[in-house]
């Protein structure tokens, strides 16, 4: 599969029909997992706030957790050292273990595994790691799937936007900030590390309002501000105050920000066509600077001089 076809499969994947199975008598979630699979996690903690959700992205798991806790380990490969030394943490202390994987040690090690199929790169597999999070804790109904996959076709047939924004990152060489909303800190992130990963440059994010209380103050009077690409990740229904803080720091910090607004009327859709825009102008920057998007090669270099050296 080319790709942009692993990108734009991003429609069919939010009908994935896994989910993790939750049972009774949890008071608490910890979701593992990094790069690629841990951003699963950090869109889980945008849509569901009933129960505190807190992310690992490392080997070490809190001390809280316990058998009333439940532990999901998301490894798109089902080999990240990290994961796996969490997950077997969790085992020793009784958590309630769950993983999302398309096999590996991982499907290995925890029997309720979800099956995701393979082929991807983790991070093109968003969809697929995401979903049966969101179905596990029912935080999305037939409808909603039904039209983000319209929304993200249109995007898959209209991609000359995201080429034109890419054209603009490219043609200055500038660094991509993206600025993040309440409910789309993961989708800020997520941008930054697809800039990462696909185009191969260096990009940053944060989010409003708390960028209003730190990062306004180096947007006001850093270094070279000419060499940034500013993004501000907005929706339809955006809350006033948030509209407000963002007209009021473009002018007090002279910035010019980019917006790129979610589309259709659910927390569902906007986070799904969002990311979608992401991804392509990600892409797109890798293609103008001539650079393979899929590649990955010094992270899976990494992976093995590590085990080698175990
Ligand atoms: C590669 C990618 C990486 C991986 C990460 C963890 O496409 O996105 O960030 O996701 O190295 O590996 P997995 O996902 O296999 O646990």
């Amino acid at each position: 599969m080319e790709y942009i076809d692993e990108i734009a499969s991003l429609k069919d994947q939010i009908s994935f029909s896994g989910q993790i199975e939750v049972p009774d008598g949890i008071d608490k979630i910890v979701i593992a997992g990094m790069g690629g699979s841990g951003i699963a996690g950090k869109i889980f903690q945008d849509f569901y706030t009933k129960k505190p959700v807190t992310l690992v992205n490392s080997y070490e798991i809190p001390e809280f957790v316990d058998p009333k806790t439940l532990f999901v380990a998301v490894s798109y490969s089902g080999n990240t050292e990290e994961t796996l030394y969490a997950v077997k943490k969790a085992r020793d202390k009784g958590a309630v273990i769950r993983a999302i994987s398309s096999g590996g040690s991982l499907a290995e090690l925890v029997d309720d595994t979800v099956i995701v199929p393979e082929g991807f790169q983790p991070r093109s597999a968003v969809g697929y790691l995401t979903i049966p999070l969101l179905r596990g804790f029912r935080l999305f109904g037939k409808s909603e799937v039904e039209k983000t996959k319209e929304l993200l076709v249109g995007e898959d047939m209209h991609k000359d936007p995201f080429q034109k924004l890419a054209d603009g990152i490219f043609s200055t060489k500038r660094i991509p900030v993206i600025f993040g909303t309440p409910g789309f800190n993961s989708v800020a992130y997520r941008w930054k590390t697809q800039f990462n990963e696909n185009a191969k440059v260096l990009a940053y994010s944060t989010s409003f309002p708390e960028l209003n209380h730190n990062d306004t103050m180096a947007l006001e009077n850093t270094y070279r501000k000419e060499e940034f690409y500013f993004f501000v990740l907005t929706h339809k229904q955006m809350e006033k105050e948030i509209a407000d803080r963002i007209r009021i720091t473009s002018k007090l910090c002279k910035i010019e920000m980019k917006e790129i607004e979610g589309d259709g009327t659910s927390l569902f859709s906007n986070v799904f066509t969002l990311i979608h825009k992401g991804d392509y102008i990600s892409y797109f920057l890798a293609k103008k600077r001539g650079i393979d998007p899929r590649n990955v090669s010094i992270i899976e270099n990494l992976k093995r001089e590590l085990r080698e050296s175990n």
